[in-house]
């Protein structure tokens, strides 16, 4: 099965310029859903995670149904003031501006081994901040999961040394 085909190109969004690739299409398709989340399982069994931390909000998409799948527990990270309990908190760098990500500090004993998940690798800004949560929670990050990944951004750059599973390529 062809994913690309199911993505949805729409021109000059969020802004002029940006072909946005809307993943909405692939979603609302049963077989595709399926595949994408079967694909993803059999390619990131062999990183063993004891969780999947998945990233809000479209990484939250793809990351519960994977660890259903793997059956390990999910962890959510959040866009700031969201999460209840005790957080660590890591600020980034945006093109313009700042952003903040945060995950309950409980979430995971340390050492536990944790695949992150989310839709799309871009800059590499939000997965980087994301292994830098799972640093501080002294847990170890075995992997990144990403649906898409557009390569000429260079996100892979800005992550630590792990694997890297996408499963479609711009
Ligand atoms: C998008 C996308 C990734 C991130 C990738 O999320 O879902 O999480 O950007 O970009 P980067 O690699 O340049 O950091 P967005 O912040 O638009 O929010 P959403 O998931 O809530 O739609
Ligand atoms: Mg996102």
């Amino acid at each position: 099965m062809d994913l690309k085909n199911l993505i949805r190109e729409i021109p000059n969004f969020p802004k002029s310029g940006i072909l946005f690739r809307d993943i909405t299409t692939l979603l609302s398709d049963p077989e595709s859903l399926h595949y994408t989340i079967d694909i993803l399982a059999e390619k990131c069994l062999e990183f063993q995670p004891n969780y999947i931390v998945g990233i809000e909000s479209r990484g939250f998409i793809f990351g519960v149904p994977l660890a259903y799948k793997l059956n390990v527990g999910f962890v959510p990270v959040r866009k700031p003031g969201k999460l209840p309990a005790a957080v660590y908190s890591v600020t980034y760098d945006l093109e313009y501006g700042q952003d903040t990500l945060e995950m309950h500090q409980d979430a995971m004993a340390a050492g536990s081994r944790v695949l992150v998940i989310d839709d799309l690798l871009a800059t590499g800004g939000t997965a980087a901040a994301t292994a830098q949560l799972i640093e501080k929670a002294s847990c170890n990050l075995v992997g990144f999961g990403f649906v898409i990944e557009l390569k000429d951004l260079g996100g892979r750059q800005k992550l630590p040394e792990v694997p890297i599973v996408s499963l479609i390529e711009y």
